[in-house]
C-alpha cells in the first residue's frame, strides 16, 4: 500500500454529531454552536433574497478584477492566505478588497446580513466579530468563486485547519483559531447542477498530514484514503448559506455549469473574539 492510499487517522465524531442541521430561516444561535464546536454545521436553505443573488452574480461576472487561470477549475475575485506568507496574503488583499466589496455590497447583501446577525448573537455572549488584522492591515472580507470543473471533484478533499499553522504566518492572529474551531462559511448565489458539499467524518491528525506531505496546506487527501469513513453529501442550491467545521475533510463534488459562492473562514481566537479571513 502506498503512503498516499493508507487511510488517514485522527478524530471521528459520534454519529449523532455528524450531521448538518437544516433550516429555512437564518438562526445565528446555530452558527454560534458551530463556532463553539457543539455542532458540525448548519444549512440555511434559500435565505439569500433572489434580487441579491442576481445582482451579486451580475457584478461577479462583469468585474474587471475576476481572475481565471487556464487549466484551473475556477473563476474568482479575492485573495486567500493558503500556502503563502502573511505579507503576501495581505499585499494581495489590499489590491483586491475594493473589487470584492463591490460584489458583496449589493442591496440585501447576504454577507452583511450574515455578519450583522452573527455579531448581534455574539454581543449577547460578550464577544465580537471582526475581520482579522495584522500590523494595521485587514484580511480579505470574502473570496467570490465560481467552480466549473467536471470530473470526480470540483474541489479536492481537504481541510481548513492545517493551513492555519503555516510557519510563514507565525504571529498572524488567525493562528489562534487552532485552539478553537475553524469554520467555513459559504453563500451560494449561482448554481446549475451537482457541486454537492461532501464531508467525511475524520479530523486528520498531524502525523497523517505529515505522511501525505500536506502539513501546512491540508490539501489534498486522496479519495482512497477516505473510503472507510462515513460521509455526508449535501445538495447545495441557489440562495443557500451554510457553515461547517472546516477541520473535517471536505470537498465539492462534480458540478455542471457554474456554482458561484461567497466564502470566508472564521473562528474564535480567544473567548471574546471571532475573526474572519479568506
Ligand atoms: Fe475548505
Amino acid at each position: 500500500m502506498s503512503p498516499e492510499s493508507r487511510p488517514v487517522a485522527g478524530f471521528q465524531a459520534d454519529p449523532e454529531f455528524f450531521r448538518l442541521e437544516e433550516r429555512t430561516e437564518f438562526d445565528a444561535g446555530l452558527v454560534l454552536e458551530v463556532l463553539q464546536g457543539r455542532r458540525l454545521g448548519v444549512m440555511f436553505r434559500g435565505v439569500i433574497p433572489a434580487e441579491a443573488q442576481k445582482e451579486s452574480v451580475a457584478r461577479f461576472w462583469s468585474s474587471p478584477a475576476r481572475r481565471h487561470r487556464e487549466g484551473e477549475p475556477s473563476h474568482y475575485i479575492g485573495s486567500y492566505h493558503w500556502n503563502k506568507s502573511t505579507e503576501t496574503y495581505l499585499a494581495e488583499t489590499e489590491k483586491i478588497t475594493a473589487d470584492v466589496r463591490e460584489v458583496l455590497d449589493v442591496p440585501g447583501s447576504p454577507w452583511q446580513s450574515f455578519r450583522d446577525g452573527l455579531a448581534d448573537e455574539l454581543a449577547r455572549h460578550g464577544a465580537v466579530l471582526r475581520i482579522a488584522e495584522h500590523e494595521g492591515a485587514e484580511a480579505c472580507p470574502a473570496l467570490v468563486r465560481a467552480w466549473d470543473k467536471e470530473g470526480s471533484f470540483a474541489l479536492e478533499p481537504h481541510e481548513d485547519e492545517a493551513q492555519c499553522g503555516d510557519p510563514r504566518q507565525a504571529g498572524f492572529e488567525i493562528q489562534g483559531v487552532r485552539d478553537h474551531e475553524v469554520c467555513a462559511v459559504n453563500m451560494c448565489v449561482e448554481h446549475e447542477e451537482g457541486g454537492r458539499l461532501v464531508i467525511w467524518n475524520i479530523r486528520p491528525d498531524a502525523e497523517s498530514r505529515r505522511r501525505l506531505g500536506i502539513e501546512h496546506t491540508g490539501f489534498s487527501y486522496p479519495a482512497e484514503a477516505l473510503a472507510g469513513f462515513d460521509e455526508l453529501r449535501i445538495e447545495v442550491g441557489r440562495g443557500d448559506v451554510y457553515v461547517f467545521n472546516g477541520a473535517y475533510v471536505h470537498a465539492v463534488d462534480a458540478s455542471t455549469g457554474n456554482r458561484t459562492n461567497l466564502s470566508f473562514l472564521m473562528g474564535f481566537i480567544d473567548d471574546r473574539t471571532v475573526v474572519s479571513w479568506t
